[in-house]
């Protein structure tokens, strides 16, 4: 596997937040039995700070396969893609885990294990931003857009609160 080179992530916040807005990134999870899924996603807030870490916040609807996941372990990585990547994040932000054995594999993917967290790492990504949440707010709440609010309550994004635990790319 490649070396790791540590990044800063709020020397990196512009570019995630500039892929989140175009196209959207990814955000993988894990169960306690150890299955793995990932979603694109295009909420998400960068921040400081929790205990001297950053920050990252994001939404992620009860529908979705990823939620019960996000349940269960309470981690996630966010993996930024670059533009080689769109049609893998094309898929999935368009197709769910429920209908693959293997959804980074469907995708063209490959986690590999993270530092800090349970939830894998995308190899494919050049930034990998270890999470864990320390809080969640569920619905009925105000920080999602008057359409989200229109779906019905069950199907409203739960948000959860995360520290950064830590930022990576890949040595060349
Ligand atoms: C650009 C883009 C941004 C998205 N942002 C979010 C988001 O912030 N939160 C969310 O719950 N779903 C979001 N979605 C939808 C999920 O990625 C999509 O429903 C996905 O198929 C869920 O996969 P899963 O069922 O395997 O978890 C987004 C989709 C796209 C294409």
């Amino acid at each position: 596997m490649k070396d790791r080179r540590e990044l800063n992530l709020l020397a990196e916040a512009g570019v995630i937040l500039q892929r989140m807005a175009d196209g959207g990134v990814l955000c993988t999870g894990v169960d306690r039995e150890g299955a793995q899924n990932l979603l694109t996603l295009g909420w998400g807030q960068i921040g400081r700070s929790y205990h001297g870490n950053p920050m990252f916040s994001i939404a992620v609807a009860p529908p979705r396969y990823s939620w019960r996941f996000l349940e269960d372990v309470p981690e996630f990585v966010i993996a930024v893609p670059d533009d080689a990547l769109r049609d893998a994040v094309h898929f999935c932000g368009t197709r769910s885990g429920r209908d693959f054995d293997d959804k980074f594999a469907a995708a063209g993917l490959t986690p590999v294990p993270s530092v800090h967290v349970r939830a894998p790492s995308v190899l494919e990504c050049p930034i990998n931003v270890e999470c864990h949440i320390y809080a969640r707010v569920a619905p009925p709440h105000e920080l999602l857009t008057p359409e989200h609010r229109l779906s019905p309550l069950e199907e409203q994004h739960t948000i959860y609160f995360a520290e950064v635990l830590g930022t990576y790319g890949w040595e060349d």
